[in-house]
């Protein structure tokens, strides 16, 4: 049997709450239990996992934690329906079916020596803080360039990751700012959808910079264009599709988009890429 196809058994070591309002997600911290698969289990950021809820189901989902934190990896689920409602029942202790890791990675060599620009919305954050991990490493942040993040959320209830920013921002040469749709009281960051703040509280004009946004498709679409509109390379703009997927190794044909199937030819893809593919995404 195609070793991709077994489960290894996940012991969940941590569940943290995210969210405070009707948005749940959490954030499952998960650890191999057999030393040889942990050993062998090695992940980079934008690729995903199938977890398996036993006697439930299996559903994808992309790594949180960069791969530089080596003993577990984080995952952030939003509860939607079967399998993540029975994900987010479970408790510290309880184990889980893991298969994977999957997909292609975000390019973080091809991205060494140029300035990052990260453009996230809601849990689309998560797939981004493995990458942003990864850079802001103290091993590996002087490989990169200037970092600058725009993270928008629906309200300060819904801000995923409060622990991690404090870090973010005290990294050398990386500015976060934060947005939220609507003014409310006590917020001193920004306020409005992204797009519309990009060219205000970004420097775009940097040269060699590349682009990494992920949130709903319909931020996608307003950010990329408000991206191009500015001139942007499309190659220098990168996403990750979440299509429905079942295998995640390229066999049901359940996430294709033309001729490319999200589960192995993504789901990292660039907007030149993406400009190719039928609009189906
Ligand atoms: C590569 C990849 C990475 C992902 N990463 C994450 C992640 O980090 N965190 C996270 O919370 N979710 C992520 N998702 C989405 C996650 O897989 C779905 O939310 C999950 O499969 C829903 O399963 P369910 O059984 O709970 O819902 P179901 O009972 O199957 O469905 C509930 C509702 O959600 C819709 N739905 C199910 N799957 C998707 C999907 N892929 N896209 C849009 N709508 C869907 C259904 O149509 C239905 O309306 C990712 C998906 C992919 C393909
Ligand atoms: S999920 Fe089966 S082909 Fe992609």
């Amino acid at each position: 049997m195609d070793k991709y196809l077994l489960p290894h058994k996940g012991e969940i070591v941590k569940i943290t709450q995210e969210t405070g309002s009707n948005l749940n997600i959490k954030t499952f911290r998960v650890r191999l239990i057999e030393e040889e698969a942990r050993k062998k289990f090695k992940f980079l950021p934008g690729q995903f996992v199938e977890l398996t809820v036993f006697g439930v189901g299996e559903a994808p989902f992309g790594f949180a934690s960069s791969p530089t934190q080596e003993e577990y990896f984080d995952i952030s689920i939003k509860e939607t329906g079967l399998v993540t409602e029975a994900i987010h029942n479970m408790e510290e202790g309880d184990q889980i079916g893991v298969r994977g890791p999957f997909g292609n990675n975000f390019p973080y060599e091809e991205i060494k020596g140029k300035n990052l620009v990260f453009l996230a919305g809601g849990i689309g954050l998560a797939p981004l803080r493995s990458l942003i991990n990864f850079v802001l490493d103290e091993k590996n942040r002087d490989q990169y360039g200037r970092v600058q993040m725009l993270l928008a959320f629906r309200s300060p209830e819904d801000m995923l990751y409060k622990y991690d920013f404090s870090n973010w921002e005290n990294s050398p040469n990386t500015t976060v700012k934060y947005t939220i749709d609507e003014e409310c009281e006590g917020w001193v960051h920004c306020v409005g959808y992204p797009h519309e703040l990009l060219n205000e509280e970004l420097d775009l004009k940097e040269p060699d910079t590349v682009f990494f946004t992920c949130g709903p498709p319909i931020m996608i679409r307003f950010i990329t264009e408000e991206l191009r509109n500015s001139g942007i390379d499309p190659a220098n703009i990168i996403t990750t599709l979440e299509m429905k997927m079942s295998c995640g190794l390229g066999k049901c044909g359940r996430c294709n988009i033309g001729r490319h199937y999200v589960c192995k030819d993504g789901p990292v893809f660039d907007l030149k890429q993406m400009e190719q593919m039928p609009a189906e995404f």
